[in-house]
């Protein structure tokens, strides 16, 4: 029997396949099929370069094994195996002196990450991964709005319908996009991540539809793609994906959500499940734009209850306000935020630019601070009770 290793492994139920952590790797060690990415166990040499780059910490499962997982068994999977019975003690295995490396080198690659994340214990199970790269659904746009008056700022809210084919939904949850055509190498497209912004039922209740939130980035193929549909185009969709950024099934939950841009897509999917299912527990929002006329939704924002979601919306490039970024309005509003940080009710969803993370991370941090309390100890048992999700990108 050969001497146990660690084995990097990428958990199939909560990987989003957004394709980046293969994108990352330096060396070619991440590949993918139809169905997962898997992380080649005679390649990988631990560089931890894919590990902050992940949006839902999928990429950090580790197995102590006598014999790799081959890449086809771990194309086979749906869920990940359950560490074996290797035998003998970590100090004759001489697993301990690696894992002490692979902590430091963890700590320092999850810097600034969102981490690994659990779901809410009473969210509803999702459905992922249901079609996939190789089987993708067909959905028909039913549905193209702009949501922004700046007109340098083209944010398009898309309707699309599924018709009789399942495409079951959770708030929370992603659908991968594929665009026409092919990439500069000659390969189709890969999907493209997108949160969806409406609630499980459809953005049309009862209708098997749902909605999303796109921003027309002009290098972006897929973001210009989507953006350019018109009513009656066919889109070649997969997914969904996503098994831990959902909202919990309690009425007493209290969401505290803070987002960026387009970031707001899973909080407004969040909002409007609440007011369908009259569920109001409560809600909070931190939703940061550029200005009014570029924050998405601004106007049904407006007209949403302030006893059911508590709005501070922010703007960095107001003629009309001071320059303003989510953080600094949390850390404004530091008696509230205290009392939501002290409640066992709270969920914190975090959705948005990467560069927010570490600004609310610090917000976070005084504010515990003001409790005297750790903010990484606190985030940590949050995260470990599936009380703290985060989506950046
Ligand atoms: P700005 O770009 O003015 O610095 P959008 O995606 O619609 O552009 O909105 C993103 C919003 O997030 C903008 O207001 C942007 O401000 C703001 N933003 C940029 N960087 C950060 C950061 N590090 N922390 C928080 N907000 C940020």
């Amino acid at each position: 029997m050969s001497a146990p290793i660690k084995q990097h492994l990428i958990d199939p139920e909560i990987c989003i396949r957004c394709y980046t952590c293969e994108n990352t790797c330096p060396i070619g060690a991440i590949e993918h099929d139809d169905m997962n990415v898997v992380v080649n166990a005679d390649v990988c040499n631990f560089c931890m370069d894919c590990i902050p780059v992940c949006p839902t910490g999928s990429i950090d499962e580790w197995r102590v094994v006598t014999t790799p997982y081959t890449l086809e068994e771990q194309y086979s999977w749906t869920e990940m195996p359950p560490q074996e019975d290797i035998g003998g003690s970590e100090a004759e295995t001489g697993l301990e002196a690696l894992d002490d490396a692979m902590v430091a080198l963890l700590a320092e690659a999850h810097k600034g990450a969102g981490g690994k994340a659990r779901a809410p214990a009473t969210a509803a199970k999702p459905t992922v991964n249901l079609h996939t790269l190789g089987r993708p659904v067909t959905a028909k746009v039913t549905g193209n709005f702009r949501l922004t008056d700046d007109p340098e700022h083209d944010v398009r809210h898309i309707i699309l319908d599924f018709g009789a084919q399942s495409m079951p939904v959770l708030e929370g949850q992603s659908i991968g996009i594929i665009a026409p055509g092919l990439d500069d190498k000659g390969h189709p497209h890969l999907p493209r991540l997108y949160s969806v912004s409406s609630p499980r039922d459809g953005e049309r209740p009862n209708f098997n539809n749902l909605s999303l939130t796109v921003k027309r980035d002009p290098v972006g193929v897929c973001s210009s793609y989507l953006c350019d549909l018109e009513p009656g185009a066919e889109v070649k969709v997969t997914g969904p994906f996503g098994a831990t950024f959902l909202m919990p099934g309690d009425a007493s939950a209290h969401l505290l959500m803070i987002c960026t841009g387009t970031g707001s897509a899973p909080m407004r999917a969040f909002t409007m499940r609440r007011q369908r299912t009259g569920k109001a527990g409560g809600m909070t929002m931190f939703f940061g734009a550029r200005t009014p006329e570029s924050l998405p939704y601004f106007g049904p924002l407006k007209k949403v209850p302030a006893d059911l979601l508590d709005q501070h919306l922010v703007y960095s490039r107001s003629p009309a306000t001071q320059k303003e970024y989510v953080q600094d309005r949390i850390l404004a509003e530091r008696e509230k935020v205290r009392a939501l940080l002290d409640d066992p009710d709270t969920y914190i969803y975090i959705c948005g630019l990467r560069g927010m993370e570490a600004g609310v991370d610090a917000a976070f941090a005084e504010i515990a601070g003001d409790m005297g309390q750790s903010w990484p100890d606190l985030r940590d048992a949050l995260r470990e009770e599936g009380r703290y999700h985060v989506e950046t990108y």
